[in-house]
């Protein structure tokens, strides 16, 4: 079974049963009359509802150290306490709860929600990385349908007594939500993706079966009229047969995998074998539409500090805790309205609300969906792209080029992309080391970033291939000559080799299990290249830390940027000549692993012989180079210096545990990388041959 969507539609069961909070107007009533309190205090306990989701934040810290299905567990325990409380009370099992005494258990009930919805969150945003705000959408909308589903329970098993009506809702609130947890607890879980295709089949499937849903649920609320038409009972069976319908989806994936005998959602390579890829770029078509919908953003993870300074945190938090509250009240106050009035049918009120509400979180990522997968006149990522290139000196200084945008060559040459993509997964496939190599050359010519790297020397000038770094070392040249003439062949003089170096790293570091970005595109080709320049700028392995702070400053990048880049060694190989000295000389290096180099590296002769950068998993892209440097296992001294109690430890640290953190700090600072100083406008040319100017 696809375990991805399995787990959404786990998700969308649990939120279908979270919002217990929304159907406290229902039963509202017959808690003030037993307490005998007046409107107010009965409002303020609507607030006290979702008051309690202020402490939301306990469920979130509790979800980094617990499995999933405990904090589920435990969510659904509090309300379980919250709810099941006072229906004892309603029922006189307990006589002497005080207005506070409930006050508080609604607080808890309603913290209990936030355990839930965490879950639920973490689920949609982890195993759906690139279409989050889909899948969050469509899972959160379900939290809507609770009070209309409790309402439908209620209306089968006590049509009339509107006290039994009330014991009724609280105990459904205070065992459903425990109930779906254990049905759900074995399919919820974290899949280890890296990044998933769009799925755009599935979730135009999930769509239809959500807006059927809804309309389903609009329908049956409008009780007089249909009561006559649809018994309660047939009414519940449908509801509950609407809400499995979502399986639907993660079956007929299931049945894709099985027949296609290959991953469907493209996984962690780990899981998904590499030797498949070939088959994933076949068609143009097909890569070009992904290309597209992989989309701009990078999935960003930031911490508790920095994310209280954010605006749209306060904005958010703001809109939530006034919003979301007035909107209980209120609903609170028109079921008391409906019942001095003498309309009996107040939980109408509420089932026909949850279902508009169900509407109203639906359109959201109905839209976002829409707008960015299909209508690309209202692309609002695009238009979003091209607000962030033009705002974008702001965040990377003088980093950030106008002139470049992701869809460049989209009228001008169509498949470059396609080309260079099937270009870099043969010679990956080939040789996994290549996406290594292509990397490297991205970056030893993006302290530059015009293709001068690739230009042999001439009687004008020598060339970049001879300088230190580069020389007996710099690799991939092979391949940026075979997609360039490729491309040549497709649309001549268009395409920059600048540019094929940039998108072929990305390409590689996919390939190999890394994160995806967008590379802004419109690099024109250097006419001269500087053997001085790259010398003195690219950074040598014999650095300390303090140098390599300075030698990544000097070209705009924050001391963090730096270490993220250099994240690059967890794939790759390294001579014999740039780590001898570390091996035979430094102490801070793990015994065995000096053991085992130092066999394939002596102290004399052997110089170019070649040992893995990351030797736990040298051709995945993965954050083990930092597991390593934790160990003192860094090949380089220049690696190892970041993490030999200096200034970098901590980050270091942060990474060898949390690979998202990495991967989104990987990816926008080759984002920064791409877009130094390129060559634009009528700076520069379009070579036709990489290797010399026109
Ligand atoms: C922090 C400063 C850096 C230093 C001192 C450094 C140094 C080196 C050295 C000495 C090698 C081995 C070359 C050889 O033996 O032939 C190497 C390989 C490599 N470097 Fe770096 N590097 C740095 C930053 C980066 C960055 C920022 C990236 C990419 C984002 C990168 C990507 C690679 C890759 C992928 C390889 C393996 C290439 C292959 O197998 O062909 N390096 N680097």
């Amino acid at each position: 079974m696809s375990k991805q969507w399995m787990s959404l539609v786990g998700a969308l069961w649990l939120q279908s049963m979270a919002g217990t909070n929304t159907n406290f107007p229902a039963y509202s009533s017959q808690i003030k009359k037993l307490l005998s309190i007046s409107q107010i205090q009965l409002n303020n306990l609507a607030f006290a509802s979702d008051a309690g989701k202020l402490l939301g934040w306990f469920a979130g810290i509790a979800a980094n150290y617990l499995p999933l299905w405990l904090v589920l567990l435990i969510g659904s325990i509090l309300g379980l306490i919250g709810y099941g409380v006072q229906y004892l009370f309603l029922t006189n099992h307990i006589n002497s709860l005080s207005y506070w005494h409930v006050f508080s258990l609604t607080f808890l009930a309603g913290n209990s929600i936030c355990w839930i919805n965490t879950v639920s969150y973490i689920v949609s945003i982890q195993n759906f990385p690139l279409d989050r705000q889909i899948a969050v959408g469509i899972s959160t909308s379900y939290i809507s349908l609770s009070a209309k589903i409790v309402t439908d329970i209620v209306d089968v098993v006590n049509v009339y007594a509107p006290s039994k009506r009330a014991e009724t809702y609280l105990l459904m609130n205070s065992v459903l939500p425990l109930f779906f947890a254990i049905v759900v607890a074995p399919v919820i879980r974290e899949m280890k993706i890296d990044k998933s295709r769009k799925l755009s089949d599935g979730f135009r499937v999930m769509f239809v079966i959500t807006i059927a849903t809804g309309i389903y649920a609009v329908f049956t609320s409008v009780k007089p009229a249909i009561s006559k038409l649809l018994p309660s009972l047939l009414s519940l069976i449908g509801m509950v047969i609407f809400l499995l319908l979502p399986i639907v989806v993660p079956l007929v994936e299931n049945m894709k995998e099985h027949w296609h005998g290959k991953c469907w959602i493209r996984r962690d390579p780990r899981i998904c074998d590499l030797s498949k890829l070939e088959e994933d770029v076949k068609t143009p078509e097909e890569v070009i539409k992904e290309d597209s919908d992989v989309g701009f953003e990078v999935m960003e993870e930031i911490g508790a500090k920095r994310m209280l300074m954010k605006l749209d945190f306060w904005l958010y938090f703001f809109a939530y805790l006034f919003g979301g509250t007035l909107g209980l009240v209120y609903l609170n106050n028109l079921g008391q309205i409906a019942d001095t009035r003498g309309f009996t049918e107040t939980s109408s009120l509420v089932s026909l609300s949850s279902s508009f509400g169900f509407f109203g979180r639906l359109l959201p990522s109905l839209f976002d969906y829409l707008f960015s997968s299909s209508f690309n006149a209202f692309n609002a990522k695009a238009i979003l792209e091209r607000m962030l290139i033009v705002g974008c000196s702001k965040i990377y200084g003088a980093a950030c080029y106008a002139d470049l945008s992701s869809d460049y060559y989209e009228k001008s040459c169509p498949k470059a992309m396609y080309t260079i993509k099937n270009a870099v997964a043969n010679a990956v496939t080939n040789e996994r080391r290549m996406g290594a190599s292509l990397l490297r050359l991205h970056f030893h010519d993006c302290f530059g970033c015009d293709a001068s790297v690739l230009l042999d020397d001439t009687t004008d000038f020598t060339g970049e291939k001879s300088a230190k770094p580069n020389s007996n070392s710099i690799r991939g040249f092979d391949v940026i000559d075979k997609i360039k003439s490729q491309i040549e062949k497709l649309c001549p003089g268009i395409v920059s080799c600048a540019d094929i170096i940039a998108v072929a790293a990305r390409d590689s570091v996919v390939l190999l299990g890394g994160p995806s970005w967008t590379v802004e595109l419109g690099r024109r080709d250097s006419t001269t290249a500087s053997l001085d320049t790259a010398n003195s700028d690219i950074p040598s392995p014999s650095l300390d830390l303090n140098d390599l702070i300075t030698n990544f400053a000097n070209k705009g990048f924050t001391a963090k940027e730096m270490v993220a880049l250099s994240g690059g060694h967890t794939i790759g190989k390294a001579q014999c000549t740039t780590f001898r000295a570390r091996v035979y000389n430094e102490t801070n290096i793990d015994s065995s692993l000096a053991t085992s180099l130092k066999s394939n590296c002596p102290s004399t002769g052997g110089d170019d012989t070649l040992s893995s950068l990351d030797a736990t998993t040298p051709v995945l892209f993965d954050n083990h180079f930092y597991k390593n440097l934790v160990n003192n296992k860094g090949i380089l001294h220049s690696d190892q210096q970041l993490y030999s109690g200096g200034s970098t430890d901590s980050q270091v640290k942060s990474y060898s545990t949390n690979p998202i953190a990495f991967d989104a700090d990987f990816a926008k600072a080759m984002v920064k990388l791409g877009n130094l100083s390129p060559l634009t406008g009528t700076n520069g040319q379009i070579r036709t041959n990489c290797r010399k100017i026109n």
